[in-house]
């Protein structure tokens, strides 16, 4: 019996470990969840615990809407973002792994409203102006120049248009309501409201018009 505590005492010391380190070591290189644990991020269970729809209720999405999702994944809250913009709008997902992209776009194969991008959120290829809302979930502590990403989100947003970051805390890289606040409005953001409880929240925020 001892000895199964023991076991599990040295697994959770070990993952906690490991989240230290992969937290600390994303603040000097790009060190994204691998795309083999994409799988994580799948599934009915995932989209309750993770509370995908409540999400986008806080992100506030809107039919014929142009949104940007930077870090996507395997579409955990791109693909039900696709159906709530309708045929009108359009949904673009950018995310630095190419395992990710193509995991993404195996499974929306035939929706016609969404792309997915290989690209950089420090640096994206993408026009100015050009999106209605632009969110993250789970992605803005994995950026190494988070200023320089949330400057490009700054860009690539029509004036007036929106910003949502969500957290969750037990992300390895989740961040505090206080430092998302400060690097948006560090970019030029005015935060408009903060939805959720501090451990798992949606901070809007707004690009004057
Ligand atoms: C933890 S996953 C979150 C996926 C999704 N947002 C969700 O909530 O299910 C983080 C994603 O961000 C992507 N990512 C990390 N750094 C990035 C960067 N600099 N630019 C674009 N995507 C990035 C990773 O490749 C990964 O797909």
């Amino acid at each position: 019996m001892m000895i199964i505590v023991w076991v599990v005492v040295a697994l959770l010391v070990a993952f906690a470990l490991v989240n230290v380190y992969w937290r600390y070591a994303s603040r000097r290189g790009s060190h994204p969840c691998p795309s083999w644990l994409a799988w994580t991020l799948e599934g009915r269970f995932v989209a309750w615990w993770t509370a995908t729809e409540r999400t986008l209720d806080r992100i506030g999405l809107r039919p014929g809407q142009r949104v940007l999702e930077v870090g996507p994944g395997p579409g955990r809250l791109l693909i039900p973002a696709a159906a709530r913009v309708g045929p009108a709008g359009q949904v673009v997902g950018l995310d630095v792994q190419q395992g990710m992209i193509d995991r993404l776009l195996r499974r929306t194969a035939g929706a016609a409203n969404l792309t997915a991008v290989l690209g950089n959120a420090e640096r994206m290829e993408l026009a100015t102006s050009s999106f209605d809302v632009v969110y993250l979930a789970a992605v803005l502590g994995e950026i190494p120049d988070r200023a320089a990403a949330l400057a490009e989100c700054f860009r690539v947003l029509r004036p007036g248009g929106r910003l949502s970051i969500t957290e969750i805390a037990g992300d390895p890289h989740f961040q505090s309501r206080s430092t998302v606040r400060r690097l948006a409005e560090g970019a030029g953001f005015r935060q408009s409201e903060v939805l959720g409880r501090w451990y798992s929240f949606t901070a809007n925020f707004a690009k004057p018009a």
